[in-house]
């Protein structure tokens, strides 16, 4: 240690030789041998011109009440990290988290309502336990040392260092022969470019362009059920065949029968693009349940008139994460969603989640038959379609 310092000394009195500091002698290994961890911390530092100007023990005298009270914080917040995470498999694993009606049973569905609050609330605080003690620990316990690293300020590189490296530099570019790949040089300052440009792009265009400011049937403001110049959107299935309109009416559904629909129009008869837009679009898929006797549906505000007898016609995107609500389960009058679990309830409510991450109600598409029997879209949905977060001010 004593010859490291002697050379940092060197160093402060400006006898560098070179522009990287002194050169150190290596220690021999039996040096090495002899020295201590700290000595070793030190000169590991010292070949980085790295100074340790204080190095202090964060508890010089050992085993005071500051001391223990400062490991008891720190104990008690692993703690709670470990009861939480605990508590959280407990609930996790034996709470009731099957839906109870209220109506039925009003103690059960109040501690079914606990179910996703104390998961997420145990989860929660042992994450935050054990971040708030690893903090407190390394406050606490850990060493703060002040050490100061030379810069050579004022010392430029040396002669050598600088026409050796501008020597490897040139080299390396001269062996990739980039210098006479005029088509390499030319593509790659396009992709530059135009990767910029676009980023450029990405930042400054979700300013300028409003998408909802748009208007029109192929909006984000519509879905392909928006009604036009008065024609009929009838409720269609989706054959396989585009051409093929295969329209349904009330008597095609047995009670607790369902059906995807998709929009209709006849003036898109015949055309292929048309036809497969309004099966393609993805707010557009629709699930028509004929509920069975004895179902208790609940009304929205507003929407009492939406359905046509026992038929209901909700969006079929969840409004968890917009995947297809594909399975209608007759007996429980509930719409699941395959993606995580969440249920709609149609048969007592008005498609209201009732299990899972979805917290939204399934927009309600508002139908009835026309003349000729065949159902049909009053207007378009009167709110937004999936998850839709960004859309919705409530
Ligand atoms: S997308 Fe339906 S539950 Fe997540």
């Amino acid at each position: 240690m004593s010859e490291n310092n002697s050379e940092r000394h060197d160093h402060e009195a400006g006898n560098e030789t070179s522009s990287a500091g002194p050169e150190r002698r290596q220690p021999t290994e039996a040096e090495l041998a002899e020295m201590s961890r700290d000595e070793k911390v030190r000169l590991g530092l010292a070949q980085d011109d790295v100074e340790l100007v204080e190095y202090p023990d964060p508890w010089p005298v050992k085993g005071t009440r500051a001391e223990r009270r400062a490991e008891r914080a720190v104990a008690a917040w692993f703690s709670l990290a470990g009861f939480s995470a605990l508590a959280f498999i407990g609930v996790f694993v034996f709470w009731p988290w099957r839906y109870v009606n209220p109506l039925a049973d009003e103690r059960g569905h109040f501690l079914y309502s606990l179910y996703n609050p104390l998961i997420g609330f145990f989860l929660g605080l042992s994450i935050l336990s054990v971040g708030i003690g690893a903090i407190l620990y390394s406050k606490k316990f850990m060493p703060h040392e002040v050490a100061v690293q030379q810069r050579h300020d004022g010392h430029g590189s040396s002669e050598l260092d600088r026409q050796t490296i501008a020597a490897e530099l040139a080299d390396a570019g001269n062996r990739s022969t980039i210098a006479r790949r005029s088509m390499i040089k030319r593509t790659a300052g396009f992709g530059a470019g135009a990767f910029g440009l676009g980023t450029g792009v990405l930042v400054l265009g979700g300013m300028v362009k409003n998408p909802w400011a748009e208007t029109g049937p192929d909006s984000l403001n519509h879905t392909g059920w928006m009604q036009s110049e008065g024609e009929k959107v009838y409720l269609r299935r989706n054959t396989g065949d585009p051409h093929e309109i295969s329209l349904v009416r009330a008597q095609d559904l047995s009670p607790g029968g369902f059906e995807t629909v998709f929009p209709f129009r006849e003036s898109e008869r015949g055309n292929e693009e048309a036809l497969l837009h309004a099966l393609r679009r993805s707010d557009n898929p629709v699930m028509l349940i004929r509920l069975r006797p004895g179902d208790n549906p609940v009304a929205r505000q507003g929407q009492e008139d939406f359905n046509y007898g026992d038929y209901y016609a909700y969006s079929k995107i969840c409004t968890h994460l917009g995947c297809p609500t594909s399975l209608y389960e007759a007996q429980t009058g509930r719409l699941l969603c395959p993606c995580h679990q969440s249920q709609f309830d149609v048969a007592n409510s008005y498609a209201k989640p009732v299990f899972g991450p979805a917290t939204r109600a399934l927009p309600q598409l508002p139908i009835t038959i026309d003349e000729e029997g065949y159902f049909v879209a009053k207007s378009d949905f009167i709110e937004p379609i999936g998850p839709a977060y960004w859309e919705r001010n409530s």
